[in-house]
């Protein structure tokens, strides 16, 4: 079966409440038939600010277009934890997934391998989708241990995984985190060869249910860089940040998902 495609809006702190329903409006207005040529299923996820999750309530599925994704949730399901998001709590806003590990809580938040994990494992238990964030910084990408790296954050998160829960709700997502907010992207060569070693020790460790997983690149991923990008055999959409707040520029980036062969 054909991977599933997404490309997914992350608008992290940006967008009170009043702009995030009229982006959400705009994007949208003018979605494309989410399914791609040769009926690969493509979809369309954004994960605005806890308090705009209800926002887009309008709009989310099973009637509407798009799955709705929490920027974070809590490494515990519930109890004494002041200023926490559990996944029941995700799951009973309706939201369908959360991601998890973004280089920005790791680096800016202190969040270990040890707290992804636990997140990784109890959103799934909770039936929310996770999309997993991996990816080197840049003096690791320059010391050339960026494989070894990524691969070592990808092993942490899941090592507290049974595989029955490798299943479709797991996507995982690279994100170098030179590449975030800066206008640098991996070359589609960078991003092929990580993809391909991400989907390498998948399989080797999950079977065909972890070589399956949709793999997104994330990073500075624009209009005018997506082609190039979905062209590598093994990248399946993207995670985009600042192209997300704008309804064009995001909407160019689902077409060219849709479109690639
Ligand atoms: P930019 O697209 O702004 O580089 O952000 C990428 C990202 O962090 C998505 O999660």
């Amino acid at each position: 079966m054909a991977r599933t495609r997404w490309t997914i809006g992350n608008w992290k702190q940006n967008l009170l409440r009043g702009a995030a329903e009229e982006l959400a409006t705009a994007v949208v207005s003018d979605l494309p038939e989410p399914v791609a040529e040769g009926g690969k299923q493509v979809r369309v996820g954004i994960a605005p600010s806890f308090v705009a999750l209800d926002v887009l309530r309008p709009w989310v599925r099973p009637q509407g277009p798009l799955f709705l994704f929490a920027q974070n949730v809590a490494a515990q399901e519930e109890g004494a934890f002041t200023g926490e998001v559990g996944p029941d709590m995700l799951r009973d806003a309706g939201v369908h997934g959360a991601i998890v590990g973004h280089s920005e809580r790791r680096t800016l938040f202190g969040e270990t391998d040890t707290t992804v994990a636990r997140k990784v494992k109890l959103a799934l238990e909770a039936d929310l989708r996770v999309v997993l964030c991996v990816g080197e910084g840049l003096e690791v990408r320059e010391s050339g241990n960026h494989e070894s790296f990524v691969i070592s954050q990808l092993s942490a998160a899941l090592s507290q995984l049974p595989h029955e829960l490798m299943n479709e709700r797991l996507i995982l997502a690279y994100e170098p985190v030179w590449a975030i907010g800066t206008g640098k992207t991996a070359t589609p060569r960078d991003a092929a060869a990580m993809h391909r070693s991400l989907r390498a020790w998948m399989e080797k460790h999950f079977g065909s249910a972890g070589a399956d997983r949709s793999i997104l690149y994330g990073g500075s991923v624009k209009p005018n860089n997506a082609a190039a990008l979905m062209a590598v055999g093994d990248v399946d959409g993207f995670l985009v940040g600042g192209a997300s707040l704008e309804a064009e520029a995001f909407l160019q980036i689902v077409r060219l998902v849709v479109s690639a062969a």
